[in-house]
């Protein structure tokens, strides 16, 4: 299950990736918001990064205009390790080394096809289980 979330500039890519995953199987919860309407990106952010904190959704996923202000509040809660991206290899990256749990992207910033991949990339790529990045991030957890 995946949780997701974004303000008023990522309502329509968050509908594209929405599609996406289900047309994927892939289970959705969405936590807003629900319209174009100018809203606060951190209400969206924290729902999405609680409940991923909590073991509800294994993963999250936030796009506001940016993807840097939805970044910035996830990575205030405990057990998020959120990556804002913008490229396939940091999509791949974050999880393999960082083993990332919430994908952030910026709507104004990445287009819908390659929003997509990344999507993919995120979601498909384990996190590596070497012994040197499990230190690294036992170092900031
Ligand atoms: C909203 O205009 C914009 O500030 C927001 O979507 C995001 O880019 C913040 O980081």
């Amino acid at each position: 299950m995946i949780a997701i979330g974004c303000d008023h500039g990522g309502y329509e890519l968050k509908k594209e990736i929405i599609a996406h995953l289900k047309n994927r199987g892939i289970e959705v919860k969405d936590f807003g918001c629900d319209s174009n309407e100018s809203c606060d990106y951190p209400v969206y952010a924290n729902a999405v990064a609680e409940e991923v904190s909590a073991g509800n959704c294994e993963l999250g996923i936030l796009i506001c205009g940016t993807g840097i202000g939805m970044s910035m509040v996830a990575n205030k809660v405990k057990g998020i390790r959120a990556a804002h991206c913008t490229d396939c290899f940091s999509a791949r990256a974050t999880k393999e080394h960082n083993n990332a749990n919430v994908l952030c992207l910026g709507a104004r910033i990445t287009g819908s096809g390659l929003a997509l991949m990344l999507v993919d990339e995120f979601i498909d790529t384990p996190f590596s289980e070497d012994e040197r990045h499990i230190r690294r991030i036992n170092m900031f957890s």
